[in-house]
């Protein structure tokens, strides 16, 4: 079988989608940002997994660097100021100077957080992003922003720091819960609904080969590999016109100021995926309640998310009114109205080079989310 393989350029660097790619990141990594210390920074679910492979892989491809090595806790608990501190006084312990390469192997927590690592260090190392969920392949990796969490909020304290490299091995999916795999596919979703309705057909049509796909083709397969190299063109094309967030990197807001608000009311017991499905939909809703999206828009979105079951409507037992109540404090507010990234239609969002969005009122909003 010829590995398919797809190559997106972001500006400064690149992203690598190849199935199996992991296996030989060590020279990639080698050659995109040499260095005489490779530090690997990875999760306890994904070191066990995949650590020793890429650590060996790096050995190989420089034999003259040193390897070095550190796992800590999954979960978004760990993507805090303590463990960036404790990560930076190792690799200082480690006296790792400037020809220091950061490794980040992980979900978006890791790339976050090693990210934010290696933006820190020295004022700046180069650092390699190697997603392995489905979300940091699609969206966590491509971009440049990296940070951590504070009890105030998540992602408030933080830097614009671009990788080298991206690697993104569809392969390593295969291990990754269905549910997280499940919550990826909402960004998948959101990327089709700005820029390409061909991949919300094919998520359509084909969604379901994800979920019951015990078969190795799936992961090794063309469609997963264009499809995820799709839906990073899409992000790639954004951030490469608007790198700082100055206007059109706004419409990837998409879904996400009712979505935030729905994963703050669930109390993050919906993950973001999932709150940012039910925030598509929603928005979607106000869209076309407004007159602005074509009919039919909230249709077209909510099959797709039906066929990688993904939620479209609030779960029992969660307010209308706590979600508004939560969307209170959203930064995209503006003299007590919202400001929405919403799509004309399929493929086009509303809005111009300097305005992206439509303000909608809080009673706009509160009637789309009741009638949810
Ligand atoms: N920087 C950005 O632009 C950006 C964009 C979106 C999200 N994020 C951040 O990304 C994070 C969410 O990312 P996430 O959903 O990947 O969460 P995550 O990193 O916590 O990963 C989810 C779970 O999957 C596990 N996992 C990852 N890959 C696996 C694999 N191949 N096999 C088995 N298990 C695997 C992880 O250990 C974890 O338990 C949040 O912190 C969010 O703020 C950042
Ligand atoms: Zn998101």
């Amino acid at each position: 079988v010829v590995a398919a393989v797809r190559r997106v350029d972001v500006g400064d660097y690149h992203v690598d989608v190849t199935p199996g790619v992991l296996a030989e990141a060590g020279a990639l990594v080698a050659a995109a940002a040499p260095a005489h210390i490779y530090a690997v920074i990875t999760d306890a679910n994904v070191g066990p997994l995949f650590g020793a492979g890429v650590t060996a892989s790096l050995a190989r491809a420089a034999p003259g660097a040193r390897v070095v090595y550190r796992e800590v806790p999954a979960g978004e608990s760990t993507k805090t100021r303590a463990t960036w501190a404790s990560l930076s006084d190792w690799l200082l312990d480690e006296r790792c100077g400037r020809d220091t390469t950061v490794v980040a192997l992980g979900g978006g927590m890791i790339g976050d957080l090693a990210g934010f690592v290696a933006a820190s260090l020295l004022r700046g190392v180069p650092f390699v992003q190697v997603p392995t969920s489905l979300l940091a392949m699609v969206d966590a990796s491509v971009g440049g922003k990296v940070g951590v969490d504070t009890h105030q909020g998540k992602n408030l304290i933080g830097a614009y720091h671009n990788p080298a490299l991206v690697l993104v091995d569809p392969a390593a999916l295969r291990s990754l819960p269905a549910r997280e795999l499940c919550a990826g596919c909402a960004e998948v979703i959101k990327h089709g609904v700005i820029a390409d309705p061909a991949a919300l057909e094919s998520i359509r049509q084909e969604g379901t080969r994800l979920l019951d796909s015990s078969s190795h083709a799936v992961w090794t397969g063309a469609w997963l590999t264009s499809l995820i190299a799709r839906s990073i063109e899409i992000k790639a094309e954004i951030v490469r016109a608007d790198p700082r967030e100055a206007g059109l990197r706004q419409v990837l807001n998409f879904g996400h100021t009712v979505g935030h608000a729905v994963e703050s009311a669930s109390e993050f017991r919906l993950r973001h995926g999932e709150a940012v499905a039910i925030g598509m939909a929603i928005e979607a809703r106000i869209g076309e309640a407004i007159g602005f999206s074509e009919s039919g828009l909230t249709q077209a979105i909510t099959t797709a998310l039906d066929a990688v079951h993904l939620p479209r409507v609030l779960p029992p037992g969660l307010d209308p009114d706590a979600v508004l109540t939560a969307m209170g404090t959203d930064k995209k507010r503006r003299a007590g109205n919202w400001r929405l990234a919403l799509p004309r239609r399929l493929g086009e969002m509303v809005g111009s080079a300097e305005a992206f969005g439509v303000e909608v009122k809080p009673a706009t909003v509160g009637e789309a989310l009741g009638a949810a």
